[in-house]
């Protein structure tokens, strides 16, 4: 038995962000962004008081309707975050009594931008398992109420946007369709490289106006580092997962990487040897939204129609911890 995708969803806030927009908050303009990162524009909650579990409620929704299933199917959610609604419960405890599922089993999974690829190992693993039969499994981040809109903060700011993605989980018999494989890593040799360190546990008081001064409350990113590591393991760990299932890059259908810059994905799908046409972009139009860039971007994909029944898909992130990870899966 395999798990397999029987439904996706995607939703981003209605407030369009522009370069051109940020470049009026912070010393930033369009050209440097657009040229290094392929961003043009990014989304916004609305306003105060939206957490990443009330994005994550239309997504699953339309996720759940494609998989012709209603909120008390759902036996288990899986939701990967860096910006919960709240330091704790976890939002995916939002999320459960939003939907009205029952009281079903409902998880964080805190792994940043490969936090989709995590998520979907765990819920497949259920699967395979017997554990469960539908599983909820969203990436949903609300990153624009914790960025820093000085020029200290620019490199970062720039490049993140608010959105959600879902899809749903279910078991198949099928000899070739579902979840193939799944390959995850990390190294923590890169936790500072990519990191927000305050408020922290290890620190008392956690949060002094010392430390805000200092500017230890907002996301800091060693850009090139990260750049460095990205593009040469992202293309690794898809060989992984494509080596394991006897596929070669020509077997792929679609590519869906994780969207942090258009120029790591251009590299990573060179070295793949995966032609553009084939690689799915949406940076352009939604900036970094960390663990719903996968589902947004299979979603989308899906409702365009470039996946379709048999379609394989080769999915690949990398983002702090160091994190990373690739799955194939065949719709
Ligand atoms: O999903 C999580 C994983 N994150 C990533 O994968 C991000 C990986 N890193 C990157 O995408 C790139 O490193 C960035 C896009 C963040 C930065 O690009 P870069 O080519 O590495 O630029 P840089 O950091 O070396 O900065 C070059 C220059 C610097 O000025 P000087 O020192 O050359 O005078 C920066 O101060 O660009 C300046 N700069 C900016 N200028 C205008 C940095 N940020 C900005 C900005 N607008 N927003």
């Amino acid at each position: 038995m395999r798990s397999r995708i029987t439904g996706a969803g995607h939703y981003l806030p209605t407030r369009v962000v522009t370069n051109d927009d940020l470049s009026k908050r912070l010393p930033t303009i369009d050209e440097w962004i657009q040229q290094r990162t392929g961003i043009k524009e990014r989304r916004y909650i609305e306003h105060s008081g939206i957490g990443a579990s009330d994005l994550a409620v239309p997504a699953s929704k339309m996720a759940l309707a494609q998989a012709g299933l209603e909120p008390k199917d759902v036996q288990a959610i899986v939701f990967a975050t860096l910006s919960p609604d709240v330091n704790f419960p976890g939002s995916a405890c939002f999320l459960q009594q939003k939907l009205g599922c029952g009281q079903i089993p409902s998880l964080d999974v805190r792994n940043q931008c490969s936090g989709f690829l995590y998520s979907l190992s765990i819920a497949d693993a259920w699967i395979r398992a017997g554990v469960y039969q539908n599983v909820l499994i969203v990436g949903a981040e609300v990153h624009s109420t914790g960025i820093d809109f000085s020029e200290h903060g620019r490199d970062v700011t720039v490049l993140f946007g608010d959105g959600a993605g879902a899809v749903v989980l279910q078991p198949t018999e099928h000899p070739t369709q579902g979840v193939r494989s799944v390959h995850l890593a990390a190294d923590g040799v890169g936790a500072k490289e990519l990191w927000l360190e305050a408020p922290a546990s290890m620190y008392d008081p956690r949060l002094t106006v010392e430390m805000m001064e200092q500017r230890r409350h907002w996301p800091k990113m060693n850009g090139k580092q990260v750049f460095r590591w990205a593009v040469d393991k992202m293309p690794e760990i898809a060989r992984a997962a494509l080596s394991a299932q006897g596929m070669s890059p020509s077997d792929v259908d679609l590519f869906v990487p994780h969207q942090a810059n258009m120029r790591i994905n251009q590299a990573v799908a060179e070295k793949l040897g995966i032609p553009h046409d084939r690689v799915v972009h949406n940076i352009e139009r939604y900036g970094n939204t960390t663990a719903a860039t996968i589902p947004i971007g299979i979603s989308e994909s899906w409702k365009d129609g470039k996946i379709a029944e048999g379609s394989r898909v080769l999915m690949a992130a990398f983002g702090a911890g160091f994190t990373w990870g690739s799955a194939i899966v065949e719709f």
